[in-house]
């Protein structure tokens, strides 16, 4: 503690800070000063003040937490045998989705709350300090309720998901009419988002479109999964709806391109989905280039893509989609920052909050350079020290 009463932490000999700020992007040789949990100063080293603590990062690289801006963690039991059955060649459907839907309602709150927290320790281990979660596998007004606020016990980014699937026993028009209804309204307090399955098999244009409005209606904001197994309407609708981010992205015509760079609609890209589904993965040279912002996710669920892990996805982007090294970092931190409609995480700047990675590595590149090796080497969130 100082003599105010604020407590401060410099962290010297940065060998490389990537800060994801536009104005300076990567300063080698660095040094930042937390104070209270906010970054106060960056610059060199040698010009590094005086403060209560000092790290050391002795030539380390340092990035800002991840910021995982897409993940369905409230959720019980696993689809093992379908990951199998699928690397044994059968297809990906959403199908699976109502599997974890009856173990979900089976399970209590306490089990659901255990592995929430196992799977955002695992984010936590892994470099990410601000992640979003989402509900979707209750699809009752209680079970979608009890999701989200369990959902709210781990983060202020929680995302009603009520139209995820239509349950059996239901039909489209029956269940969007609860979702926009009922539903909304009881999961509203708990959720800053709304999100809709756009797709073949979950929920066609209008049905998503109405979806959508109520939700903005009852004062959430917007995000879509769209066009992760076809082509369709979800990225037109994500642009003409204001959506912040338009998720997954995989299978895009040029007017929805030209869309999303026109709208300043966040196209979060999953690969871990594409890996764990063996489709091909979505294109973000092209977004990239065609000046759309793009963020990285884990889309953390227990079917499509069961990984917690940041530099998995920043690693898959940068080999099997079109990515530089740099792209991909900054993807996993500003770009989530943004699809979140967040501008105090994602970046290490004066005012920000102090989220950062200690990585073991001289250098960011080699979140990719290196994969599936354990790089992250401390995690410090609000100036404080978690891993
Ligand atoms: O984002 N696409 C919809 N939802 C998930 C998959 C959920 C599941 O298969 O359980 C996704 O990939
Ligand atoms: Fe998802």
């Amino acid at each position: 503690m100082g003599p105010s009463g604020m407590t401060s932490v410099v962290f010297t000999g940065i060998g490389l800070l990537y800060t994801a700020d536009p104005e300076r992007e990567e300063i080698e040789d660095a040094a930042l000063v937390a104070e209270n949990g906010v970054v106060r100063w960056i610059g060199r080293s040698a010009d590094a003040p005086p403060a209560d603590e000092r790290v050391d990062v002795e030539g380390r690289a340092v990035i800002p937490g991840f910021v995982d801006s897409h993940a369905h963690l409230v959720f019980a039991g696993d689809r093992t045998e379908e990951f199998a059955a699928r690397m044994a060649g059968r297809p990906y459907t959403a199908g699976g989705i109502r599997s974890t839907v009856a173990a979900t309602r089976r399970a209590t709150i306490p089990e659901l709350v255990t592995t929430t927290a196992l799977l955002v320790s695992e984010m936590t281990m892994q470099g990410t300090t601000t992640f979003e979660i989402k509900s979707g596998y209750g699809l009752t007004v209680e079970d979608e309720r009890r999701s989200l606020e369990i959902a709210c016990q781990f983060t202020e980014e929680t995302t009603f998901l009520g139209a995820h699937v239509v349950p059996p026993d239901t039909t489209a028009d029956d269940y969007v009419r609860l979702v926009t209804g009922p539903m909304l309204e009881a999961c509203a307090p708990y959720a800053k988002w709304a999100d809709v399955f756009c797709e073949r098999g979950a929920f066609g244009e209008e049905h998503s479109r109405e979806v959508l409005a109520a939700g903005r209606k009852a004062g959430l904001q917007l995000r879509v999964h769209a066009n992760q197994l076809g082509p369709g309407p979800g990225v037109r609708l994500a642009c003409e709806m204001g959506a912040a981010s338009a998720d997954h992205c995989t299978h895009l015509t040029d007017a929805d391109v030209d869309a999303l760079a026109a709208g300043g609609v966040v196209a979060t890209l999953l690969p871990g989905a594409e890996f764990s589904t063996r489709s091909p993965y979505p294109d973000a040279r092209r977004l990239l280039d065609a000046g759309v912002a793009v963020a990285l996710a884990t889309d953390c669920n227990p079917g499509s893509s069961f990984t917690t892990s940041m530099p998995f996805c920043v690693a898959l982007a940068v080999r099997e989609m079109g990515m530089t090294p740099l792209e991909a970092v900054r993807a996993a931190t500003r770009g989530g920052a943004r699809a979140l409609r967040r501008t105090d995480v994602g970046t290490l700047s004066a005012g920000s909050h102090a989220d950062l990675v200690i990585l073991e590595a001289p250098s960011y590149v080699h979140l990719a350079y290196r994969p599936g090796v354990p790089l992250v080497a401390q995690v410090w969130r609000r100036g404080r020290r978690l891993v």
